[in-house]
């Protein structure tokens, strides 16, 4: 029997396409296109499975166009928000994540936004390029110490604890919502919040880790970040569609808030002009998981999911439908 055939959605690291080429018989993106559901359908004729990633809406119409020959789809992401996963249980389709191996590399970004965010960083830098420097003075960039601050972490998976972790290492003070209690092993000295409300009036910095989707667009609008003490900065690595970003901005704007730092939008690559116009907010491109080390490792976790299912006609690891 010949290779199963596995297409690959978007351009992969050379060490995952390499594996993915000897595995299977591959179809590979190497120019990046990015392709609309008709035409990931289009080529997924005659495939076994599909490697797709975060930007790649697989939605109840693509999943029902896809041909019956698709067992398995394993996104290059943790997160499943692009993809209706109802719809592909429905289709019997196989779906797998890579949980685990980017948790470090995004607890790094989110450590950064927040250094940035306390520290004014971006428009620091900003300033320094523009050749508006003139001198050290005792006032200029004032920021915040984040030492002996409350980190409120909303959503203390493992993104969440790895977060946490890192911060107490700047002498940060953990406070954290979750679905449920972790185990106290696991809480390693965080404080619990049994409500969303306790936790935004504890944190002096707020750390988003909820997933994207309906049930949690817009998490934080008006009404919660009027909760947050004055002075607070909020920073999300987790989904941009969590934020309602006309009253952030406006939370921002008004001083409510010192800061924040953003690694996802609603609706990214666009990100709303509003933010743009700010010095107190500091921007990044989608950058959670961008290391040489955990885009391999991502790779790598989503091809043993199809492996699994497609190889071996076994289990899905990480099998989210
Ligand atoms: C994820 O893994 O969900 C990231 O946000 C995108 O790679």
């Amino acid at each position: 029997m010949g290779k199963p055939t596995l297409l690959v959605t978007r351009h992969l690291p050379a060490a995952v396409e390499a594996r993915a080429a000897r595995d299977y018989e591959a179809r590979l993106n190497p120019d990046d296109m990015i392709w609309s559901g008709e035409e990931i359908v289009r080529h997924a004729a005659g495939c076994d499975g599909l490697l797709v990633a975060a930007g790649c809406r697989m939605d109840a119409a693509t999943l029902g166009a896809l041909p019956a020959s698709v067992r398995c789809i394993a996104t290059f992401s943790v997160g499943t928000d692009h993809i209706d996963l109802a719809a592909a249980k429905a289709r019997g389709i196989v779906v797998a994540n890579t949980p685990d191996v980017l948790s470090v590399a995004t607890a790094e970004i989110g450590m950064l936004l927040i250094l940035m965010a306390a520290r004014r960083g971006g428009e620091a830098e900003r300033l320094v390029r523009a050749g508006q420097w003139h001198g050290w003075t005792p006032t200029q960039l004032m920021g915040v110490t984040l030492e002996g601050k409350r980190l409120g972490i909303l959503g203390m998976g493992r993104i969440g604890r790895a977060l946490a972790r890192m911060a107490r290492g700047f002498g940060m003070e953990i406070h954290y919502r979750n679905r449920s209690r972790l185990d106290p092993a696991l809480e390693e000295g965080a404080i619990y919040h049994d409500s969303d409300e306790s936790l935004l009036r504890a944190a002096q910095v707020l750390s988003l880790h909820i997933p994207g989707g309906a049930a949690t667009r817009h998490w934080l609008n008006a009404e919660r970040i009027a909760l947050l003490p004055k002075g607070a900065i909020v920073v999300n690595t987790g989904r941009g569609t969590t934020v309602d970003d006309a009253a952030l901005i406006a939370a921002l704007r008004s001083g409510h808030l010192f800061a924040a730092g953003l690694d996802v939008y609603d609706g990214e690559p666009k990100v709303n002009p509003g933010y743009l116009a700010l010095e107190n907010v500091a921007l990044l491109p989608h950058l959670g998981s961008a290391t040489v080390e955990t885009r391999d490792a991502m790779g790598f976790r989503a091809l043993d999911n199809l492996d699994a299912v497609l190889l071996r006609g076994a289990a899905a690891p990480d099998r989210v439908a």
